[in-house]
């Protein structure tokens, strides 16, 4: 296969790239993404800022230009995120307690109502957990222990259809504390019945050349609880070659990795842009590192 969600779609994946609605009308960008990929994730325009920016009232203007330019090409359709310390509205900052647990529900209600039926899967939950392991301190933590299963019980009622993530970063290498962490929580909510579909494992990898330590370990010891884990928010410094293989690699090796995304299209559009750490330069060339991926696949 000759592009990326192509070479992915042989094994049954999807490759997928973090698109920003303000870039649609560059038409380089446009022509790249969509060229090579075949599932989309909203760079900013689904988070709750975005789409509640005022209490009780949600736009969907901005997500929905996303949604509709990726599924009149064929695409798919990732949401990104319900429920997260950042990105909140000025409105959630503010809350607390019982009248945040109950914004948090009605928040999860409204934008899964609207995208109900249309969506692959929501990140319910984005970055709950601290380095170490325990939960990350928030104004969502202060609700209560019990905040990430009531949003994903509440998301399953939402709608039923769409696979139902947990997101973060640095849970990549397996023998570190957050790792632990997170797993535990998967494993409870497993034995527990709390819906969970799926972990989203962000891989924003930053300096050396090798893959953090037993990454595939980790892939395959989520898997092993019974939910599919995907690749979804991928960039790496200088697009090292080594590690864009590797982590391609080690997804492929596990029968649940169910995809691919990375973090933009050209280095220029990346959040990381001073990094150069996608698989286009800002040119839209294809790098090395694209090549590798693909001869991963
Ligand atoms: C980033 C976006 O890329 C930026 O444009 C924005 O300013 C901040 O958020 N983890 C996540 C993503 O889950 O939503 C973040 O995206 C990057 C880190």
């Amino acid at each position: 296969a000759s592009t990326l969600g192509a070479a992915a779609a042989q094994s049954g994946r999807y490759f997928g790239t973090a698109i920003a609605a303000s870039r649609l009308g560059d038409s380089t960008y446009t022509t790249i993404a969509g060229r090579e990929f075949n599932m989309v994730t909203a760079e900013n325009e689904m988070k709750p800022d975005a789409t509640e920016p005022q209490r009780g009232q949600f736009t969907f203007s901005a997500g929905d230009q996303i949604y509709n330019w990726a599924t009149q090409r064929g695409m798919k359709v990732r949401g990104h995120t319900l429920a997260w310390h950042a990105q909140q509205p000025g409105w959630m900052q503010s809350l607390g307690g019982s009248s945040l647990r109950q914004a948090m529900i009605d928040h999860i209600n409204g934008v899964m109502a609207h995208y109900k039926g249309k969506l692959a899967a929501w990140d319910v939950v984005n970055e709950a957990f601290n380095e170490d392991g325990s939960r990350r301190q928030s104004n969502l933590q202060g609700t209560g222990n019990d905040w990430i299963e009531v949003a994903f019980r509440t998301a399953r009622n939402a709608d039923p259809s769409a696979k139902l993530c947990y997101n973060d970063y640095n849970i990549e290498n397996w023998s570190y504390g957050k790792t632990q962490g997170v797993y535990r929580m998967i494993q409870d909510f497993r034995s527990r019945g709390v819906p969970i579909d799926c972990v989203g494992l962000q891989t924003h990898f930053t300096g050396g050349s090798s893959l953090p330590s037993n990454f595939q370990t980790t892939l395959s010891s989520f898997a092993a609880l019974g939910v599919d884990v995907a690749l979804t928010e991928v960039d790496v410094t200088n697009a090292s070659t080594t590690q864009y293989a590797g982590l391609t690699q080690a997804c492929m090796n596990v029968p649940r990795c169910i995809g691919i995304t990375v973090w933009g299209v050209r280095d220029s559009d990346s959040w990381r842009s001073s990094e150069s750490p996608l698989l286009f330069d800002g040119g839209g060339n294809k790098k090395a590192a694209y090549t590798s991926v693909l001869n991963a696949l």
